[in-house]
This record gives C-alpha cells, sequence and structure tokens, in this order.
C-alpha cells in the first residue's frame, strides 16, 4: 500500500495504472475509518482491480460554526485499516495541497439542498461537490462509493456525476448499524456516555415509522409527529428535522408513495446525528 501526498504523484500513479487496462474504485472518505468505510473498501476492493482511498478532512464543507477543528482524526489507526482492507493507495493530502489559494471556482448545487441537512448547513454540499470535482479529476475512478447514511449527499452526487458529464459509476452501499442500531458514524465517538445509549432512539423510531407504513399510514404528518414525539422522550438530542420526501428527487410528498425516504437529524451536546430509512410503498 502507498500512501501519497502530492497531487501530480497520484494521478500519475493513476495514469500509469490506467496505462495497464485496470480499473479503479475510489472511497473518498474523511478519515477516523468505521465500519461503514470498511464496508465500502471491501465492495470496492471486490468490484476493481485497484482500490483509492482519500482521507481529506474537507474544510470547504463545515460551516464556520460547525466541528471541522474537532472533527476526529486518527491518521495511524486508518492506515492499518485500509492495509487490513488490501487498499493500493492512501491519497492523503494537506489542505494546502487541496487548496493552495482560496478556489477561484466553486461547484454549486442549485437542486435538492433546500431540504434536510442543506437547510441546516448552508453551503455544505457546494463545499462536497467542490472537492469531489477535484478529487473525481485526479482519480479518473471507473466506480465511486458512498455510504447511504448520507442519502442526501448520494442524490447529490448523482446530479454532480450526471451534470458534469464524470465518466464514474456511483455505486451507493447500506447503511451499517451498531447492535442497538445506531447508525455507525466517526462523529459518535463526540456522544457523551448518556447520549450514545439514548442514540438509538433514532433507529427506532424509524423502525416504528416503517411499521406504521406497512400497516397503512401514509400522511407525512402523522409519521414526522410520531418520530419527533418518539425521540424528544426518549432522549435529550434537540431535532434539527425529520422529514419525508421522494427519492432521490428529495420532493415534499402530500402523500407517500412510490420511493420515499424519511430522514432525521438530531443534535447531542457535541454532536449532530443522521439516519435514514429509504422505502420502496407499493
Ligand atoms: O462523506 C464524506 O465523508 C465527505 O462528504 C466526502 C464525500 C468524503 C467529501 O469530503
Amino acid at each position: 500500500m502507498k500512501v501519497i501526498t502530492a497531487i501530480k504523484d497520484m494521478h500519475a500513479e493513476i495514469l500509469k495504472q490506467k496505462g495497464l487496462g485496470k480499473t479503479i474504485g475510489f472511497v473518498p472518505t474523511m478519515g477516523f475509518l468505521h465500519e461503514g468505510h470498511l464496508t465500502l473498501l471491501k465492495q470496492a476492493r471486490k468490484e476493481n482491480d485497484i482500490v483509492v482511498l482519500s482521507i481529506f478532512v474537507n474544510p470547504l464543507q463545515f460551516g464556520p460554526n460547525e466541528d471541522f477543528s474537532t472533527y476526529p482524526r486518527d491518521f495511524e489507526r486508518d492506515l492499518a485499516l485500509a492495509e487490513a482492507e488490501k487498499v493500493d493507495y492512501v491519497f492523503y493530502p494537506s489542505v494546502e495541497e487541496m487548496y493552495p489559494h482560496k478556489p477561484s471556482v466553486k461547484a454549486v448545487v442549485q437542486e435538492r439542498t433546500d431540504v434536510l441537512c442543506g437547510e441546516s448547513r448552508p453551503g455544505h454540499f457546494d463545499g462536497v461537490a467542490t472537492v469531489l470535482t477535484k478529487l473525481f479529476n485526479i482519480m479518473t475512478p471507473t466506480r465511486a462509493y458512498f455510504g447511504k447514511k448520507d442519502a442526501q449527499q448520494v442524490a447529490v452526487i448523482h446530479g454532480l456525476i450526471a451534470d458534469f458529464n464524470f465518466p464514474i459509476e456511483l455505486i451507493a452501499v447500506d447503511i451499517v448499524r451498531e447492535a442497538d442500531g445506531l447508525a455507525k458514524s466517526s462523529r459518535n465517538v463526540n456522544l457523551l456516555p448518556v447520549e450514545r445509549q439514548q442514540a438509538a432512539v433514532l433507529y427506532r423510531s424509524l423502525q416504528k415509522a416503517k411499521t406504521a407504513i406497512d400497516l397503512g399510514e401514509r400522511n407525512p404528518e402523522s409519521l414526522i409527529n410520531m418520530i419527533k414525539e418518539m425521540i424528544s422522550s426518549e432522549s435529550t438530542g434537540q431535532i434539527d428535522y425529520v422529514e419525508t420526501l421522494s427519492y432521490p428527487q428529495l420532493k415534499p410528498l402530500e402523500k407517500l408513495e412510490s420511493t420515499i425516504i424519511i430522514a432525521l437529524a438530531v443534535n447531542f451536546s457535541k454532536v449532530r446525528l443522521i439516519d435514514n430509512f429509504i422505502i420502496q410503498i407499493d
């Protein structure tokens, strides 16, 4: 496994591999790898000749009051995990390498951002789209892997790849959960012990909503209120949003039908958690 910090070296390696006819599976991350990331790496390993992992905490996608400086980082541990997953290249650029000056051009995401995390994180998806545009140009991957936990991010990247004609196959991989249902996230380590126990209510509330749908509930408001009540009564978390939308279009719904996403975000004392279920309604 090679660790590369310079863009020109990374690009040269990719060109060399592509010259040999190799397929490239790319897993972009902000590091502090957890099982969710490892699932992406495993799938990339199965489907490609070469696997590239990038580790870069992208300042552009954090708002001024967000957790850029406290975002968990542990490069040595990440390297050991990457090695165990038989990653070929780890791209680990500095902020100066990726952004030697204030970007003179950035990607602006115009759709699917006025809902869910987009509403409370203005500019977040522009930052994600900008860094991915750079990373996609550096890696020119055959396939790029993302977790469905960030379902809005997956929908936005779908638009980025289609609109900018990146010849990349987007692979969205299922959410990996802890034993009590909490979706795995690098941020979970920032939960206080009591919050960690409470946080499983996010998953339980989504399960309860799914059961209600299975029993015939089609009213978005009733479902949203049910989830909000459950989270408020069983945790100290402050609800940022609970929404039901069409997926992947992310449009509001008057009635639950076809493919929908139920998504939520909850603020705990030092960390904001998100989760979702994507449900096909017959
Ligand atoms: O999902 C993430 O970790 C980040 O948003 C990504 C896709 C690596 C871009 O910085």
